[in-house]
C-alpha cells in the first residue's frame, strides 16, 4: 500500500502534508532527525539536552504557521550538522508538528 502512496505524496507534495496520513511518516522523520533535541510528541519524555521547544509547545503556539515552519527549517538548524531533509520529508514533518496542535 505504502509503495503506491508515496510517489502520490511526492507529487502532491504540500497539500498532503496538511492531511492526517502524512503525520506518520512526520512523526518518523521526527524520530529520525529532531528526536536528539526536540519533544517530538506529547508522550515523549525530554531528550537529555533540552534547549530546544518541544513540538507541541510550538504547534500550539499562535503564531506558528506552516509557511513560518517552513522558511525555518530551510534555513540552518542550531548545531546539525547534516542539515537535509528532503521535500517530502519537510511536508511530512511540517504537516505531523501541525497535527499536534490541540
Ligand atoms: C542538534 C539539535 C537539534 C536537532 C537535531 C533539531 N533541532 Fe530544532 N532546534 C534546536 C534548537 C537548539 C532550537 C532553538 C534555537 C534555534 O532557534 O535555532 C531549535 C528550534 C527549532 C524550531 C523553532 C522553535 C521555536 O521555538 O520557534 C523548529 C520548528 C525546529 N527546531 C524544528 C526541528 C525539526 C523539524 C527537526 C528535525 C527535522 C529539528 N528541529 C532538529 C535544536 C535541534
Amino acid at each position: 500500500m505504502l509503495k503506491y502512496l508515496l510517489p502520490l505524496a511526492l507529487i502532491v507534495g504540500p497539500a498532503a502534508a496538511q492531511q492526517q496520513p502524512m503525520a506518520g511518516e512526520g512523526l518518523r522523520v521526527a524520530r529520525q532527525w529532531c528526536a536528539a533535541c526536540h519533544v517530538v510528541s506529547r508522550d515523549m519524555p525530554p531528550p537529555a539536552a533540552d534547549a530546544a521547544s518541544s513540538f507541541p509547545g510550538i504547534a500550539d503556539r499562535p503564531g506558528t504557521t506552516e509557511a513560518g515552519l517552513r522558511v525555518f527549517l530551510q534555513t540552518p538548524h542550531a548545531n546539525m550538522p547534516n542539515w537535509q531533509l528532503s521535500r517530502a520529508e519537510m511536508d511530512a514533518v511540517v504537516g505531523y508538528i501541525l497535527s499536534l496542535r490541540r
